[in-house]
């Protein structure tokens, strides 16, 4: 894995601390860890960072047991929503900081590893981005948006999503606002303007639906020019929005192994497995698709009340044959982040069709821990094994 070495001496620290507390205070840990003394985080200690994306209920510290759980069982955060374009600069040149202040608080004082989503997106992006027609115009607007932004948490933040979802499925670059108006070039400079505001923070190129060839090769080939480059790029965010079956383990197996082979890490940042019917084949994390027509239709929506234990346990098997593959290539690997803590909070249950009810994660609606969250602390942490 690849640890900062500035964070070394800390870790060694709050490792040495914990032990302390634990022989003090086992016996008054909370629920999810009674059985054990592992916690999601500690299982993968030295393999790779476990995080989860935090939604703005539980950075502004309204959701208590949302907020309990991510700090006993991670030790790496992401803003579900608070730091994204359209709420840090909803009008130009008009920044609001007060989520994204206290959610950087929170990583700070139990001493995460922060990250950053995101820079630079077409979606969830302010209003007045969407109209831009100049290349003068939003190349400014990007240039102040990254500079006030990262320089504000410069030093606290570990890693930055810079560009999110810029690739289109057969490997060419999306026609976003930012496409049209800057042409093909405009995700060097983005990365070029990251840097120059925090060179010590890592760099990350976010999207969705690596297993799929041509994308992933498109994605990849720009990271290879980066690196021939020598601009920076410390990392590729592989989302991992999937389902009970797809994509296989081959697959994720060689999304690591290419990602590996282009020269930079890979970090899963978006991981959840949702196990609600997807009739039309559909992947990835598209937001615009939308399935409206069904909404309310409970072929769509299976499981209203409670997941059948049979559909339980292959969740669980799932999330254990997943992290069994994160171990075996932990040494490719620098982060595992879920998002959200717990299935009521998912996004999944609104998209593609509003008002499912979806379990991708590993806790439930009460925030107790699932079958799938004792599936995956059962993983053995041994790469060899
Ligand atoms: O801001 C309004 C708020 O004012 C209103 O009260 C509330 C009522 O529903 O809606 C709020 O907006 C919602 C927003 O999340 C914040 O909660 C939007 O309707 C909703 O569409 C939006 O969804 C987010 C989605 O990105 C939008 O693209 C999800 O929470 C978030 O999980 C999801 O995250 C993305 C990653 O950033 C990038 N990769 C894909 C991933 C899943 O789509």
């Amino acid at each position: 894995m690849i640890i900062k070495m500035k964070r070394i001496k800390k870790i060694i620290y709050i490792s040495l601390v914990s032990v302390l507390i634990c022989t003090i205070g086992c016996a008054n840990m909370g629920s999810v860890s009674k059985n054990n003394n592992s916690t999601l985080s500690s299982h993968f200690k030295g393999l790779f960072h476990l995080g989860a994306a935090i939604n703005e209920e539980t950075i502004l510290g309204k959701d208590s047991k949302s907020v309990s759980i991510v700090k006993s069982e991670f030790n790496s955060i992401t803003p579900e929503n608070s730091l994204k374009w359209m709420y840090i600069q909803p009008k130009a040149n008009q920044f609001e900081f007060k989520a994204a202040d206290r959610y950087v608080q929170l990583g700070l004082e139990n001493d995460m590893y922060i990250v950053g989503h995101a820079l630079v997106w077409h979606n969830q992006l302010a209003d007045f981005m969407q109209t831009i027609n100049d290349a003068d115009e939003i190349q400014g607007y990007i240039a102040n948006h990254i500079n006030t932004v990262v320089s504000r948490y410069k030093g606290k933040i570990d890693a930055w999503d810079v560009v999110n979802e810029a690739f289109d499925e057969d490997g060419s670059l999306r026609k976003s606002v930012f496409y049209n108006n800057l042409g093909e070039d405009y995700i060097e400079d983005v990365f070029k303007l990251a840097e120059k505001a925090d060179p010590q923070a890592d760099l990350i190129y976010n999207d969705y639906n690596f297993y799929k060839p041509k994308k992933r090769a498109g994605i990849l080939k720009m990271v290879k020019k980066f690196k021939s480059k020598g601009v920076k790029i410390d990392g590729v965010g592989v989302q991992a929005h999937w389902d009970l079956k797809s994509p296989s383990i081959d697959q994720i197996e060689q999304i690591i192994l290419d990602v590996h082979a282009a020269g930079v890490p890979v970090s899963f940042t978006e991981l959840d497995i949702s196990v609600l019917p997807n009739p039309w084949e559909m992947v990835g994390a598209e937001v615009t698709q939308n399935f409206s027509q069904f909404e309310g239709d409970p072929k769509m929506s299976p499981y209203p009340n409670k997941l059948p234990s049979k559909v339980q346990k292959q969740l669980a098997k799932r999330y254990h044959d997943i992290f069994k593959l994160f171990v075996k290539h932990s040494d490719k690997i620098n982060r595992v982040t879920f998002w959200g803590v717990m299935d009521k909070h998912s996004w999944l249950n609104d998209w593609p069709i509003n008002g499912r009810t979806n379990y991708p994660l590993l806790f439930d609606r009460n925030y107790n821990p699932k079958p799938a969250y004792k599936s995956v602390l059962e993983v053995n942490t041994n790469p060899k094994n």
